[in-house]
């Protein structure tokens, strides 16, 4: 199968966030000079800012959060919260880029660190998912292809799902999102999912599907690396994009834990492989997970498949349960680790200055059109 390109990609606009350097006051500060700093700055900001904390934050960070939450439950918190002129957002860029979309314009979302993105969302670029369309649209009818993209993906890529009559889906409401696809053209609808496979594959699954109504759709090679026959036979083109910290848990882990525990219970969040997620005995989003831990039995051991800052604080503040990483060996997100005390005491002092640093802003055209994908998925779920 030929490769398209043997050249590194293109570096899109998403790559290419550069955080600079902070000066040294915020470097060399001890944790109590910047817990004192970043106390003050909030008190004197008031009622203007609002903080957003993202279930996988540090706790150095989500101590100053007004509001913790999942990817998307927190843009739905900053668009509720008419009155903050400044919505914090601590987490990854697409998710700053959700709540821009869904805030009002005189509202101004902020991430502390811009290189804080998000690995998986920058494995389907706006060009590679268009290329991708019209190579499908060479094939196959287009007016039965349905694209659906996860919640972790740029605004960009939500603005051409709602142009091509396709949803956004979060990794709690992928199966009705899903449901509603396979519905727009009866049996011949097919839907192009990205940028996760694994969600693509769990929710397929979930809704009764098999290995062979799926293809990966690897966007580095000619026609995905399909052939003609199955791109045009394939329910959902599925593509090649992962999370790398939830590529990391195995059956091996899951076995183990049993064997150590055998009434523990094991919850994956659905960027887990199919072979983590099947033998589980539950899957779903941080929002999920945290009211799956709180709602177990008294005394349960329970291993989680997610990011391990989640993990430890979910050991930390349930008490009456044991909580692990199904990993034994740490899996933090390495971007969502980039925003720290530090980052955030930067951008709340500059507010205070009057100076307004790291604002992320979505164009409005591409803005229009993703909020269409949104919209279109909160009428569904
Ligand atoms: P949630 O939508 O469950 O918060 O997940 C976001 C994410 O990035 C998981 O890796
Ligand atoms: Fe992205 Fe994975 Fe980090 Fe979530 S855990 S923000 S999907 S890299």
């Amino acid at each position: 199968m030929p490769v398209l390109d043997q050249q590194p990609r293109k570096l899109n606009k998403a790559m290419l966030r550069l955080q600079a350097p902070l000066p040294d006051s915020y470097v060399d500060a001890s944790a109590d000079d910047l817990a004192a700093r970043i106390s003050a700055a909030k008190a004197t900001l008031g009622d203007r800012v609002f903080i957003l904390g993202h279930h996988y934050q540090r706790d150095e960070v989500m101590a100053w959060a007004d509001a913790r939450g999942d990817s998307f439950g927190l843009s739905r918190l900053a668009a509720d919260r008419h009155d903050a002129e400044f919505i914090v957002f601590c987490g990854v860029h697409f998710m700053a880029e959700s709540a821009d979309i869904l805030t009002g314009s005189n509202q101004k979302v902020i991430l502390p660190d811009l290189n804080a993105g998000c690995s998986m969302a920058d494995m389907a670029d706006i060009e590679s998912v268009e290329e991708a369309w019209e190579a499908i649209g060479d094939v196959t009818d287009i007016g039965t292809v349905v694209p659906i993209t996860y919640m972790n993906s740029s605004a960009a890529l939500k603005a051409f799902v709602g142009r091509q009559g396709g949803a956004v889906c979060t990794s709690t409401n992928a199966k009705a999102v899903v449901e509603w696809a396979l519905q727009q053209h009866g049996d011949a609808t097919k839907l192009l999912f990205f940028p996760d496979q694994h969600l693509g594959r769990n929710t397929a699954y979930a809704l009764g599907f098999t290995e062979a109504d799926l293809a990966v759709w690897n966007p580095r090679l000619e026609l995905g690396g399909l052939d003609e026959a199955t791109v045009k036979s394939s329910r959902f083109l599925l593509w090649k994009g992962h999370c790398s910290v939830h590529q990391r848990f195995n059956v091996g882990h899951v076995e183990a834990f049993r064997a150590e525990h055998p009434d523990g219970i094991v919850i994956a969040h659905p960027e887990c492989s199919r072979e983590v997620c099947s033998i589980a005995d539950a899957v779903g989003s941080t929002d999920f997970i945290i009211k799956a831990v709180r709602a177990a039995p008294e005394g349960s051991v329970i291993a989680i498949g997610t990011e391990i800052h989640l993990v430890q604080r979910l050991a930390r503040e349930t008490p009456g349960r044991t909580v692990v990483s199904l990993d034994p060996l740490i899996c933090p997100c390495s971007t969502m680790f980039r925003v720290d005390a530090p980052h955030l005491c930067w951008v709340l002092e500059s507010l205070v200055r009057g100076e307004v640093v790291n604002q992320i802003t979505v164009d409005n055209e591409t803005a229009r059109w993703a909020k269409v994908a949104l919209e279109r998925m909160l009428s569904i779920t």
